[in-house]
């Protein structure tokens, strides 16, 4: 068999149109070439494609065959020029990210460097909580999100990008501090600073406790994990904050992990997006990039206990 792209999309105009003169119209040229085109494709598949009855064009079924699978390879040329269009957008384009409040001790230092091999690419990051970012999510508002946990309710893609290992946070000289093995029910003594409700790490701590029949006591409830980490440090309670945060602490610094039953509670960091949704070629660059890359149990500021 032999035949041209060009000689596929000709047949599909006549076929569509079951007229040579109006198919040449249509594609700006004469109809003796069309006509010529056409006669080539007969030969080249050795079978007639198009019957003339009377002034009436019919497609043999030979030529429904062809026509079907040339609106599949011309709708696949189609993609492909897509596709590459959007390749040679990897030199400029923009990508839009959005991630949970907790992410940006994370997917900042991973976007820097994305950005340091695509220096055209553009980008911008929105930082909120995990309740905020399920509403852009269903609004399909960002190119990628990163977040805590797939949501429940909506059909999204999410694939695991890193670990997010949550560990209980103390003052250095905090009772606590030198113990082993705490059980829940004493930790669900201490008074704790929780993130405010809509954070996706409060919520994984109130259900790890209520998994346990306990409920936490709740002292503060501040908006940020920095201000969390100064309020623990100032001695007015423990908390539960991802080891992200700890990140650029160091191993010395006024806050230590404590030793607590079923911590860290291993979760992970999932990259996301609706489903059916066609990713830009620089959002399915950064989504490839992450995947590659990983990320080490050193970057995650994981305590030795949940490294594997
Ligand atoms: P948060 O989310 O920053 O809203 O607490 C983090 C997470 O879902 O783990």
């Amino acid at each position: 068999m032999h035949f041209s792209l060009r000689q596929l999309q000709i047949f599909e105009a006549v076929a569509r149109n079951l007229s040579y003169t109006r198919a040449a119209e249509e594609l700006h040229l004469t109809q003796p070439a069309v006509f010529a085109q056409v006669k080539q494709l007969e030969e080249g598949v050795d079978m007639p494609l198009i019957e003339r009855t009377g002034k009436q064009l019919h497609l043999t079924e030979a030529g429904r065959e062809v026509l079907a699978t040339c609106r599949e390879a011309l709708d696949a040329t189609a993609r492909l020029e897509m596709r590459l269009a959007d390749m040679r957008g990897l030199k400029r384009g923009r990508l839009r990210l959005a991630v949970v409040t907790t992410a940006e001790y994370l997917v900042p230092r991973l976007l820097g460097e994305f950005c340091a091999r695509h220096p055209g690419i553009e980008a911008s990051l929105v930082v909120t909580n995990r309740e905020k970012l399920l509403v852009r999510l269903a609004e399909n508002a960002d190119d990628l999100t990163v977040l805590g946990a797939p949501p429940e309710n909506l059909d999204v893609v999410a694939r695991p990008i890193a670990d997010n290992p949550l560990v209980v946070l103390a003052r250095r000289d905090h009772p606590l501090a030198g113990e082993g093995h705490i059980p829940l029910a004493r930790l669900a003594e201490e008074p704790f600073i929780l993130r405010e409700s809509g954070s996706g790490t409060r919520l994984a701590t109130e259900r790890h406790f209520a998994r346990h029949g306990l409920s936490i006591r709740v002292r503060m409830e501040l908006g940020s994990n920095e201000a969390i980490k100064q309020a623990v440090a100032g001695g007015l309670g423990i908390s539960v904050l991802s080891a992200h945060t700890m990140a650029l602490e160091g191993a010395s610094g006024v806050l230590a992990p404590l030793a607590a039953e079923g911590f860290p509670l291993m979760r992970k960091w999932y990259l996301a997006y609706p489903a059916g949704k066609h990713l830009s070629a620089v959002a399915e660059a950064f989504q490839e990039y992450l995947l590659r890359r990983g990320v080490s149990a050193d970057e995650t500021g994981a305590p030795a206990s949940a490294r594997g």
